[in-house]
């Protein structure tokens, strides 16, 4: 398997060595036990377990911090203020943007690219527009910009997707043209875990005038992001696939088009000064958030970017695609096991079928022995449509996890194997 490249890291800080035994400690649930055994959890694509820090983040900041930020003059809102600021400064610092109002916190990447769509997208796309998706995305980047499509009537296009499940560069080279407004692909396919080749998609698209949003949400838990290398206008992802919380994720924009954009939900906060005879807006980042935030969220955001930065990510790439390596050489030993995404750029995840087996079959009988995978289409049916599968087995690692993890993996599908056929 071909290794990440991640080599944007800001390593001025000591860096903590990396090793898996003392890792697995910063992880309480780890220990867990289901059905009488300790739990094996591979289902980090779908969430990652959050350490320590982070769970005592947010214990703190509900015994000693909670009050709302920006609103209150007194000492609680000064000290949520302060931190949650403070968090949007580490997401600026993580992803390499330009200026901390490039950081609008979302709930997630899904409300993120929902934002686009019914901002940018409303504002910009116009009937007979066309805007290029890929066959691998998950369906929170194809739906919000079916209904785009539908409202505008512009025309989505899909990039087709290689027998292997690779992304059809050519493909993608003959979709485009002077109609594309907008290029929205994922990073990495969170069903196969497939590395796009962004920085090409992007650099073509912006010779194209098209503007690019990218779906991060399987690649910041695994890789460095540089958004001003990569050159997008957006980049959106949720936090807990990155060790913080649910309900708390981000959408960058460069701040010229972010400027641009109308604001999209109305209420506290986003706005400038309300009167019946018309409202302004607040500045960025503002102005794309109002009501009361998730402070804790975002707080605990900062605290996970500051558990991975104690660490050159790079080892903890390396050390992943050694997981994903041995899994890989693993599969040959199991009769009619296909590894669906295979000989590509991916990440650290195993996504396969076992012929004669059905995959929620398989996923139960792991269940049973403690072992934690997903089955099924994984929110992305245009992919499994185009590869001939109703769905498949999902094994994502993640540093934390071992290669003994990776034996039990194998011995819990051997027994099922010779259960079900
Ligand atoms: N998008 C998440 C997954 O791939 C839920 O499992």
């Amino acid at each position: 398997m071909k290794l990440m490249n991640t080599n944007n890291q800001n390593t001025d800080h000591v860096v903590r060595k990396f090793d898996v035994a003392s890792v697995r400690k910063d992880f309480p649930i780890l220990n867990e036990e289901v059905y009488g055994k300790t739990l094996v959890y591979l289902d980090n694509g779908a969430t990652s377990q959050k350490p320590d820090d982070v769970i005592k983040a947010i214990d703190n900041y509900y015994q000693h911090i909670n009050s709302n930020v920006h609103r209150g003059a007194h000492a609680l809102s000064d000290r949520a203020t302060e931190l949650f600021e403070n968090a949007r400064l580490k997401v600026k610092n993580f992803i390499n943007a330009n200026d901390r109002k490039e950081i609008i916190w979302t709930r997630g990447t899904t409300e993120a690219i929902n934002l686009v769509a019914q901002t940018w997208g409303r504002q910009n796309i116009k009937a007979g527009d066309e805007i290029i998706i890929s066959t691998l995305e998950h369906h929170s980047n194809i739906v919000p910009w079916q209904l785009l499509c539908e409202e505008k009537g512009a025309i989505l296009k899909p990039v087709n997707v290689k027998d292997n499940g690779e992304f059809d560069f050519e493909d993608y080279v003959k979709l485009l043209n002077d109609n594309t407004r907008l290029v929205a692909v994922g990073h990495i396919s969170n069903a196969i875990g497939v590395i796009n080749p962004v920085e090409k998609i992007i650099k073509l698209a912006r010779e194209h005038n098209a503007v690019t949003l990218i779906d991060g949400a399987q690649a910041v838990p695994h890789l460095n992001i540089d958004v001003q290398k990569l050159n997008c206008d957006f980049y959106a992802f949720s936090g807990h696939k990155m060790f913080a919380p649910t309900g708390i994720g981000v959408l960058y924009g460069k701040k010229e088009i972010l400027q641009s954009m109308p604001p999209w939900h109305g209420g506290g906060e986003m706005i400038e000064k309300v009167s019946f005879d018309g409202t302004t807006f607040n500045q960025l980042p503002y102005k794309f958030e109002a009501g009361t935030p998730n402070i804790e969220g975002s707080i605990a955001l900062g605290v996970a970017i500051d558990y991975l930065n104690q660490f050159n990510r790079d080892e903890l790439a390396a050390y992943e695609m050694e997981l994903i390596d041995y899994a890989t050489e693993k599969a040959k030993s199991i009769p009619g096991m296909r590894i669906i995404g295979d000989n590509c750029l991916k990440t650290s995840v195993l996504s396969f079928v076992i012929d004669g087996c059905h995959s929620q079959d398989i996923g139960m009988m792991l269940d049973q022995q403690g072992i934690a995978v997903r089955t099924g289409h994984h929110c992305a049916m245009p992919l499994m449509n185009a590869l001939g599968l109703e769905g498949t087995i999902r094994a994502s690692f993640c540093f934390y996890n071992t290669v003994e993890e990776i034996d039990l993996l194998f011995n819990g599908l051997i027994k099922a194997r010779n259960l079900l056929i």
